[in-house]
């Protein structure tokens, strides 16, 4: 039967390739550009609050049951909850709706890729390094309204994550995050400290770190919980399909902890690294999508070594959104190699051509597109609302009700101990408590009350 024979399945082959690879996915332009944004337009701290209870409550959660459930069945999204289901029973549902998910993800997710890409040869050519907003605006504007302009840089961006995922999971996607996930981190840390050290920073922080609870609305919670499991890559197959190359000894929970931790230290670095330049220059932390293009440049404008300051944050940007996007590619991919007998190509091709199509709707809302709405929103906005705060979520809620109420807890016990070699006990039992009881009484409440239901 396709899709169920392992003999030739490609793997991560070392466990810190696998924590490189898993943490690729989860790091990506959720901190650096999505994180910044949501927490100044959702009054910030209170804000952070929330999204860190979600992250480990929901977040941590689903994303061990979904590399526990891709390891045992050791097959795309789709096959896994097929294999693993009781006999006739529709749970693959759950991974075809992440493979749709996948798909609106990188619609509009490849689109600010492309910005990123093309502010790196801004950053080079040096003409947005100006302390004048106007002009890092006007940059900006020029660049998301031009329908040629968009375009190109989505294929240029599909085209860069296509060529490495056709070298394959342990020669493509563990290789390139290994060598790149250490060059984010100094880096990021080199413009964290650079905007802490402006005058002013300390208002920034406070921003940050200092809740105020009457600016928590209710469209709030249910952002900050969609920002959890996009952040994680969670909610639609992608850590279902990456844990089925994990390797046999991988200590999940203690692999899940790890990232949820360094992906939310990347975050935090990030808001380090803009509010406080925000409030140094007068911008307004609630500037929405467009904060990092337009505050990020003028930052860098005023200091020594701005200039190649600037290139690097631009750099690191674009190999944070790498990892992310191997990984999104990856869901469907390994889905039509494993289902349809494809070449791991033609596999990739199909895919990239598919998003290529409906990407372009995204690219093109900020220009020929910009009427063209749907319940008051863009294609952008809209791939943006219904994958992050209702398909993710509701993707979650399914994957904790598989594994907490239908796979069951001797299942869970065997998987997440690696069959009795880890002595994990207490954890496994915590684990199934949030998983059946807490995660998705959360899950409903923040989604039903989200969407106006209660
Ligand atoms: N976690 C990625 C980020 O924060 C985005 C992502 C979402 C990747 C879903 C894979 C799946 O940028």
């Amino acid at each position: 039967m396709p899709g169920e024979s392992n003999a030739k399945r490609d793997a991560f082959t070392t466990s810190l390739g696998v924590l490189f690879a898993t943490l690729g996915s989860a790091v990506g332009l959720g901190n650096i550009w999505k994180f910044p944004y949501l927490t100044g337009a959702n009054g910030g701290a209170a804000f952070l609050i929330v999204y860190l209870l979600s992250t480990v409550l929901v977040g941590l959660p689903v994303m061990i049951s979904e590399q526990m459930l891709g390891r045992k069945a050791r097959a795309d999204a789709i096959t896994t909850l097929r294999k693993l289901a009781p006999q006739g029973r529709p749970w693959w549902l759950v991974g075809a709706a992440g493979a749709l998910a996948s798909f609106l993800i990188m619609a509009f997710y490849t689109e600010v890729a492309g910005w990123v890409f093309a502010y790196i040869l801004k950053a080079i050519s040096g003409n947005i390094l100006t302390t004048n907003s106007a002009l890092t605006t006007a940059a900006f504007t020029s660049l998301i309204t031009s329908p040629l302009w968009s375009l190109v840089w989505q294929w240029i961006v599909l085209a860069w994550v296509a060529f490495i995922i056709v070298r394959g999971v342990s020669k493509g996607i563990e290789a390139t995050t290994k060598r790149l996930m250490p060059i984010l981190f100094g880096l990021l840390i080199i413009v964290c400290v650079r905007s802490l050290t402006l005058p002013g920073a300390v208002q920034g922080l406070e921003f940050l770190f200092k809740p105020d609870f009457t600016k928590l609305t209710k469209d709030a919670l249910l952002i900050a919980m969609g920002l959890a499991f996009f952040k994680l890559s969670i909610g639609m197959g992608t850590m279902i399909t990456y844990g089925s190359y994990f390797r046999d000894d991988q200590d999940i929970p203690m692999t899940a902890t790890r990232v949820m931790l360094a992906d939310l230290s990347v975050s935090i670095l990030a808001g380090i690294a803009i509010f406080p330049a925000v409030f140094a220059y007068g911008f307004q932390p609630d500037a929405g999508p467009s904060l990092l293009f337009i505050t990020i440049p003028t930052v860098f404008a005023s200091m020594p070594l701005g200039h190649l300051m600037l290139v690097l944050f631009f750099i690191l940007t674009s190999i944070a959104a790498t990892g992310a996007m191997l990984s999104l590619l990856e869901v469907p991919v390994a889905y039509l190699q494993g289902q349809f007998n494809m070449t791991r190509i033609q596999a990739t091709l199909l895919t990239v051509g598919l998003l290529a199509l409906v990407g372009s709707t995204a690219a093109l809302s900020n220009s020929t597109l910009a009427n063209f709405t749907l319940f008051g929103k863009t294609m952008f906005d809209l791939f943006d609302f219904i994958s992050s705060n209702i398909l993710l979520p509701v993707g979650g809620l399914f994957i904790c009700i598989f594994v907490g109420w239908v796979w069951g807890g001797k299942q869970v016990k065997a998987a997440l101990s690696n069959e009795g070699k880890l002595k994990n006990e207490g954890i496994v039992r915590l684990f199934l408590f949030i998983v059946r009881y807490i995660a998705p009484v959360l899950i409903l409440i923040v989604l039903l009350n989200g969407l106006g239901v209660i």
